[in-house]
């Protein structure tokens, strides 16, 4: 074992062959042993080295250079007698294995160190030196000299002294830096081609600048230009301000920076604002029903409210009332889809002479989208008031803000509080959008909100709300309306004219019956729309000769089979099935509630997508039959030891609220008792645990929806009677109603009597 002197190396790491000069003096010593060190830790293995030159560096300092003969590992250290480390060291040179274990990695080692050379722009030099290496273990070491190398990775690298491993770990390393020079590579490609780019574009915009000063507008009459559109626009003063600094800023600043073109899109949406553009308003109460008839069949009430609403606006500017800023309200129509909602409001803003525009808030979530993004924004815009004004063109639309009810809060801030200001009679005369940032003055426009239900609409939005309803229309009021309405225009839409088909009142009764349910007219116009295509086609086509008459036939051709049918007869031909009334989304519905029992503990299962409220109502009619069982003809002990399934189907829409509770009851006594649900009733309201039956809401809804499914006797709560005046005449005649106090009134009038069995 050999003593040597030892050389520690801070942070470096000197490899065999390398040879280096360290600003050190050892002396006369021939061989020394280079150690790798880092905060005073040495690495275990280090290197033999020969001194081949000693050297004084400028300044006096001595030097030495050494080259790296082969590893050693590091023993046992004692100070000589000049206070010098000395160490033992177990020479450890390279023994090369075989060389079928080596040279598959190493041509691999290679290939990878090539790689890395191309992409670092070597001259072929280096290439040269690597491929003069034989050995493989020299080989592996070359993986030290790069400067992409850490410390301990270089450590690792010399400690390795198994030349397989180590030629394998110098492999993984080089591909590492490979790798990392390719990211590196794309890298500053990409900013290249960004920089071109750029350059591209200050050239064809320099071309630009010239192709303008030759056509005469340069940069000044670019300001100009601004400056005459601002003087047109009639701004207010405040805006006016704001527009001619942004205008100083553009002259300033030259026409080419990006900044410019940010103010370039500001300017054009100050001015795109109609600040001193206002319609003429009609404010005839007489009038305007005039135009509101003609544009809708029907909805009476409806009508005579928006009248009213603009005759007190009239009778207010007449006599030079001032705009009283409490008593503005918003106008909300509410109702299911189809009904006219939107379209009624068109024909508002027709009947007062304003500009229509419409703004769906359904999905909206983002304040901004109502308010604008602040300018500081990349890419920001204006909100959509600004849009829904300078669309209009005018300071006084109709601006419909349909699906109130669908806006939404989230983290992106709450689009209802910006709604709320806009709607606010005491505010929106200075609504300010965060893009433009000046007062707008939005008092003058009229505001019309539609929503589908107004459970969902925001409190404090509601609150301001004057609440007009939809209900939905009967079979004869739709029958009207399609031949008024929706007949002529889906001939027109089909390339026909009106003496070329004809159709008759039954067959459109029909059409409405059989193929549609719904509270509005929608899908009933599509089905016209489907038959006149057919007819257009077969007169296109020479296979028929106008004038046409549709009947009966030509329907079913067109529509296929019937599509709906009246249920609630073959349904509730069994006990435990009863029928209800409902309000959803899209208007009243019947919906049937089925109820089993089977042996059991007695529990209670609830299926059909049931809210939190409607399964109460079923425990409450549970509990409610079962504690009257006596009283109402059921056998007690038939309770015991079973468990009870209550199912409302269709099964996939999720459904709430307690107004079914008599329609449990009903099913559950139908069940216990064997008697049927009679097939023409049904029924809604709400049961507490003594049996009363409290009030609900959406009378007209429901018996326009018991109406259509065929059904002529409905249940309802006493202190409902009074909606059922909100009912077209027709409908009354037609059915029977049962104002009742206690559920035993329901089950009397709603089960069979004892004993019977129908046939389905
Ligand atoms: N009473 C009516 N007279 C004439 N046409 C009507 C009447 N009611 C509805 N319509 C027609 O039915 C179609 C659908 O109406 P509209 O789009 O206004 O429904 P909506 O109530 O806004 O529905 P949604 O809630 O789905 O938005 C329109 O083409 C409208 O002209
Ligand atoms: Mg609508």
């Amino acid at each position: 074992m050999t003593k040597l002197r030892l050389v520690p190396l801070d942070d470096t790491v000197v490899f065999p062959n390398m040879d280096v000069t360290l600003p050190i003096s050892v002396g006369n010593e021939d061989l020394v042993f280079l150690v790798p060190r880092h905060e005073q830790e040495y690495a275990n293995v280090g290197v033999v080295a020969r001194v081949t030159n000693r050297v004084r560096l400028p300044g006096g300092m001595k030097a030495v250079a050494v080259s790296g003969l082969h590893r050693g590992i590091a023993g046992a250290a004692s100070p000589d007698g000049e206070g010098r480390l000395r160490v033992e060291v177990e020479e450890r040179p390279d023994v090369d294995p075989p060389r079928d274990r080596t040279e598959t990695i190493e041509r691999e080692y290679r290939a990878v160190v090539e790689e890395i050379l191309e992409l670092r722009g070597d001259d072929g030099r280096i290439s040269a030196f690597v491929r003069s290496i034989t050995s493989p273990g020299a080989l592996a070491d070359t993986a030290g000299y790069s400067p992409d190398l850490t410390f301990e990775q270089k450590v690792e690298l010399l400690q390795t002294l198994d030349v397989v491993e180590r030629l394998e770990l110098a492999t993984r390393l080089q591909r590492e830096r490979l790798a990392e020079l390719q990211v590196r590579k794309r890298i500053r490609e990409d900013v290249e081609s960004g920089t071109q780019k750029q350059q591209r574009e200050y050239l064809l915009r320099r071309q630009m600048d010239s192709i303008r000063k030759e056509l005469g507008e340069d940069d000044a009459s670019v300001v100009d230009e601004y400056r005459k559109k601002i003087e047109a626009a009639g701004m207010p003063e405040a805006a006016r301000e704001q527009a001619e600094r942004e205008l100083g800023r553009l002259e300033r600043m030259g026409e080419s920076t990006g900044e410019a073109s940010m103010i370039r899109t500001y300017l054009d949406w100050l001015i795109a604002v109609p600040w001193s553009q206002r319609s003429e308003e009609r404010l005839d109460p007489v009038h305007a029903r005039e135009v509101l008839d003609a544009d809708h069949a029907g909805l009476d009430d409806v009508k005579k409210r928006i009248t009213e609403h603009l005759a007190v606006r009239k009778l207010r500017a007449e006599r030079g009332f001032k705009d009283d800023r409490k008593a503005g309200v918003i106008l909300t129509l509410i109702g299911p889809p189809g009904t006219g909602k939107t379209s009624i409001g068109e024909s508002i803003a027709r009947a007062t002479g304003r500009k229509f525009v419409r703004m769906s808030l359904g999905g909206v979530r983002d304040e901004a989208e109502i308010r604008g993004h602040r300018r500081t924004y990349i890419g920001a815009l204006p909100g959509r008031l600004v849009r829904a004004l300078r669309d209009a063109g005018t300071m006084n639309p109709v601006i419909m803000l349909d699906e109130v009810d669908k806006v939404g809060a989230d983290w992106r801030g709450d689009p209802s509080a910006a709604l709320l200001e806009v709607l606010d009679p005491a505010q929106n005369h200075s609504f300010r959008d965060h893009y433009l940032d000046v007062e707008l003055d939005l008092s003058q426009v009229l505001f019309v909100a539609t929503a589908n239900l107004a459970d969902t609409i925001p409190g404090p939005l509601l609150d301001r709300m004057e609440i007009i309803r939809f209900d939905g229309y009967t079979t004869a009021e739709k029958v009207a309306i399609a031949r008024g309405y929706l007949w002529p225009r889906q001939i027109e839409r089909n390339g026909l004219r009106p003496e070329e088909v004809t159709i008759a009142d039954d067959v459109l009764q029909t059409i409405t019956n059989e193929y549609t349910r719904e509270a509005g007219v929608r899908q009933l116009e599509r089905e016209l729309g489907t038959v006149l295509r057919k007819t257009a086609t077969r007169i296109a086509s020479n296979m028929a000769t106008a004038p046409v008459a549709v009947d009966l036939a030509t329907v079913r051709d067109a529509l296929g089979r019937q599509k709906f049918f009246a249920e609630a007869a073959a349904r509730t031909a069994v006990p435990g099935v009863a029928t209800g009334l409902a309000v959803t989304g899209v208007g009243g519905d019947v919906l049937f509630v089925e109820v089993a029992t089977m042996a059991g503990a007695g529990g209670l299962v609830l299926t059909g997508q049931l809210g939190d409220v409607m399964k109460e109502s079923a425990r409450i009619a549970l509990t409610y039959v079962r504690s009257h069982a006596r009283q109402l003809g059921i056998d007690e002990r038939a309770f015991e030891g079973r468990e009870f399934h209550v199912h409302v189907p269709a099964g996939a829409i999720p459904k709430d609220g307690p107004s079914a509770g008599v329609t449990i009851v009903t099913a559950i006594a139908s069940l216990m008792s064997g008697r049927p649900v009679k097939r023409t009733v049904g029924m809604t309201g709400e049961v507490t645990l003594q049996g009363r039956v409290l009030p609900i809401g959406g009378v007209k809804q429901k018996v326009l929806a018991a109406h259509a499914a065929g059904l002529t006797d409905v249940v309802l709560p006493e202190r409902n009677a009074p909606d059922l005046e909100e009912l077209p005449q027709d409908v009354r005649d037609k059915m029977r109603f049962h104002p009742v106090a206690s559920a035993d009134q329901v089950l009397d009038i709603a089960l069979e009597p004892d004993g019977v069995l129908l046939a389905a």
